[in-house]
């Protein structure tokens, strides 16, 4: 498609094999790639509707396992990648740039949100993110600001505002938040843990303070995802990653619940795709189905074939890719490609990507070489 403006202000070189980095470490592209199927794939795809190849986009694409994001790390903390949007948009970008994904999604973190009531984020060399100051008394609740998502949340919503224009005519953009519940164990817990056993034992000690905190951080997380529409997200993803850790009956009470309530408050049905990932998620799929978002990310614990019967073929589907074959050799890369596409069956209202986000150990030309499989469908007869 000619004609159509280009992801990167930078005058790109024509007629070179797309994809291809150059030595400088920029990839270099054609307008060959501007393509008004591909640019209308992922949103169809969540809308049910047939498309001309499966769209595939990757959690944490936009991360460590690739050499430009681990270069501008050296440089700048994650803090300040985080909150400078000029840098925020180049990551957002490299990786549509390297590889033919059908969507970008901003790059930001689920935990600036705790970060906007002063809770202090840091992320810590070889540890991850930490709360400075994480709930330990529930009094502290009811003193937090509300914050003004506009303002504290402005990086990530002018990072958007960017990554639309830079990437119009290419591929649309994906907005993101946790959900309320996996913010709520991480509020308490301070920090990543797996099983989060400490924030499980305080939310049991503390139902009423666990309730508010929870309803507090539902309407945070709705006003936020209303403002990422406005901002010009086309899809949300919410995260709800820790909530597989509750039972079908827990569920409801303490995570669907607030993520409704959330939906509710940014009007999620009137706008874009709206797309619900809970981790291991098998044992949830009838919670999440509840719930009617547009697409229930699948993670890699269940069969894509049997999570879709499950939830019914009138919600989209997206996934599910076992991250760690990304580690494997390229062959049996591609049979596993192959099985999850063969276990969508070629139906209208699959999305590919992974079960979870892609590992940082990741040879970016397998990240490659999964995009072509799928688009290739080779697998698929
Ligand atoms: O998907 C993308 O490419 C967009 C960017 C993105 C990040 N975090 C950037 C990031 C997204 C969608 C997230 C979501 C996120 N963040 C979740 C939900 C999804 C999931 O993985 O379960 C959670 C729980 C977090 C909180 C968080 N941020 C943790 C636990 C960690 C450390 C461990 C890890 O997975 O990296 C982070 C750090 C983080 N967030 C990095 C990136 C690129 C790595 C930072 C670095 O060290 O350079």
């Amino acid at each position: 498609m000619h004609g159509v403006r280009r992801p990167a202000a930078a005058d790109l070189p024509r007629g070179v094999e797309y994809g291809r980095l150059n030595p400088s470490g920029d990839t270099v592209m054609t307008t060959a790639m501007f393509d008004r199927e591909r640019s209308e794939r992922f949103l169809r795809a969540c809308r049910l509707q047939p498309v001309d190849r499966t769209p595939v986009w990757l959690m944490r694409q936009a991360g460590r396992y690739w050499p430009g994001y681990r270069a501008l790390r050296e440089r700048y903390s994650m803090l300040e990648l985080l909150r400078t949007p000029e840098l925020a948009l180049e990551i957002t970008l490299q990786p549509v740039h390297a590889f033919e994904l059908d969507a970008a999604i901003v790059f930001s973190d689920i935990l600036l949100l705790l970060d906007a009531v002063g809770m202090g984020l840091e992320f810590v060399q070889g540890e991850g993110p930490r709360l400075r100051h994480p709930v330990r008394d529930p009094d502290v609740i009811e003193r937090w600001p509300d914050p003004d998502v506009r303002h504290t949340m402005a990086p990530t919503l002018d990072t958007i505002r960017a990554a639309r224009r830079a990437l119009e005519g290419w591929c649309p953009l994906i907005g993101f938040t946790g959900a309320p519940y996996t913010l709520a164990l991480y509020a308490v817990e301070g920090r990543g843990s797996p099983d989060f056993q400490f924030a499980r034992e305080w939310m049991a000690q503390h139902p009423e303070g666990t309730q508010r905190l929870l309803q507090r951080l539902a309407q945070w997380v709705g006003e936020y995802m209303r403002a990422q529409w406005e901002a010009g997200a086309q899809a949300i993803q919410i995260f709800d990653t820790w909530a597989a850790g509750l039972s079908v009956d827990q569920y409801f009470e303490w995570a669907g619940r607030w993520t409704r309530w959330a939906m509710d408050l940014a009007d999620v049905h009137g706008r874009g795709p709206f797309i619900v990932f809970a981790g291991r998620s098998g044992h949830l799929l009838e919670c999440l189905a509840k719930l009617q978002p547009d697409v229930v990310s699948v993670g890699s614990d269940i069969p894509l074939d049997i999570a879709w019967s499950r939830l019914g073929y009138g919600v989209a589907v997206q996934g599910n890719l076992d991250p760690s074959w990304l580690l494997r050799p390229p062959e049996e890369l591609d049979a596993a490609v192959c099985d999850v596409l063969r276990r969508a069956g070629g139906r209208p209202g699959h999305i590919f990507n992974l079960g979870h986000g892609v590992p940082k150990e990741t040879d970016p030309e397998q990240i490659r070489r999964l995009v072509t499989r799928v688009h290739t469908g080779f697998s698929v007869a």
